[in-house]
């Protein structure tokens, strides 16, 4: 029923990261199609960031706060481990919604979606909120030029509800691969510190994000067009019905790896990969709020959506979009 997102002020481009490792605008750009990313300065917050792409969902789609059942924060990144979906529902002033973070990486706002439409579809709620924000650049090793060049942060959400009429999901698979997470984590540190005499505690910590490219980048371009495929077969969906593929805003060259398998021209690709960079859980509904509020994207348009990453996790699901435009 509606869409937001919200991104931080500090504009990065390329160059300037060459002024910290030795990379230039030409590789990034060439090998991923990033120009620019965003991060969150000292005067925003992931929370703040956030509040306000769900404040915009909900404004889209022309909802009182009290109606809302369900908010779920698809993050990597909290400013509370013990979630920060509470702090956007008291910022929402959305008292009689339930709040809760999911973490599924890349793959979160995804996973968020579908967690959401289950309680919507069992007819327990009504009306639910789903958002994916996070801010890597807190756990990016800015010293590695291997990684630091793909990632931004950024939020973005969707207001959902039941209707009652046609379901607008028309199908979703996601798939979790543990054996395979070793090659991107943020994983803790293993430091232990003396407590009493008999007892040591662990130091409660992360360690940067840690990436082997090459392997993610043959999970991805193998993995997402398998999931999409099956799910097209599964409903008996040509890829020339698609309306618009809108991927998890990773590298320009798997959106267009993907996007060839299925013959999906590039007019149809969703990509502002360029601007934001690799946002995690936000890149899908801020890439989908771009293209409804530019009116690329208009009511009753099929996506076939994916989202993959850590985990290793990947997904993917085949909806109409019905917004109020
Ligand atoms: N600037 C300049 N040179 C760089 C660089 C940078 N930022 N990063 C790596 N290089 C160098 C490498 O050191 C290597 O040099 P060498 O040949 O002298 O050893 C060379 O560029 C090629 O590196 P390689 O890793 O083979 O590049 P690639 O074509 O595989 O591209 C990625 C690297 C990371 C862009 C690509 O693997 C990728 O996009 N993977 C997926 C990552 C991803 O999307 N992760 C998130 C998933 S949710």
């Amino acid at each position: 029923m509606g869409c937001g997102s919200a991104t931080p002020q500090k504009i990065i481009i390329n160059d300037q990261l060459g002024q910290r490792v030795d990379t230039n605008d030409e590789w990034i750009q060439s090998r991923t199609g990033i120009g620019e990313r965003r991060i969150i300065g000292e005067s925003e917050s992931l929370v703040d960031l956030a509040t306000d792409a769900a404040l915009n969902a909900v404004k889209m789609a022309n909802w009182d706060v009290n109606t809302i059942d369900l908010i779920i924060l698809a993050t990597s990144t909290p400013e509370d481990l013990f979630g920060s979906a509470p702090k956007i529902q008291s910022n929402l002033e959305a008292s009689g919604a339930v709040a809760f973070d999911l973490t599924a990486a890349c793959s979160g706002f995804l996973f968020a979606l579908v967690t959401a439409s289950q309680y919507l579809a069992s007819g327990s709620m009504k009306r639910a909120v789903v958002i994916g924000a996070d801010q890597l650049s807190k756990w990016v090793d800015w010293d590695d030029r291997t990684t630091c060049v793909l990632f931004g942060d950024g939020a973005g959400a969707v207001a959902i509800e039941t209707t009652g009429a046609q379901n607008d999901l028309i199908g979703y698979d996601l798939k979790t691969d543990g054996k395979r997470g070793g090659c991107l984590n943020l994983s803790q540190s293993n430091v232990f510190l003396d407590l009493v005499e008999e007892a040591k505690y662990q130091k409660g910590e992360f360690l940067p994000i840690k990436m082997e490219g090459k392997e993610v980048y043959k999970f991805a371009v193998k993995e997402v067009p398998i999931i999409l495929g099956k799910l097209l077969d599964k409903y008996q969906i040509d890829s020339e019905s698609i309306d618009w593929l809108l991927l998890h805003q990773a590298n320009q060259r798997i959106l267009d790896a993907v996007a060839s398998r299925f013959s999906i021209p590039s007019r149809k690709v969703l990509s502002n990969l360029k601007h934001y960079g690799n946002t995690s859980a936000a890149t899908i509904p801020l890439m989908l709020d771009e293209a409804v509020r530019d009116q690329r994207i208009k009511s009753g348009d099929l996506i076939a959506c994916s989202g993959f990453g850590a985990g290793l996790s990947w997904g993917a699901a085949l909806f109409y979009w019905h917004g109020p435009y």
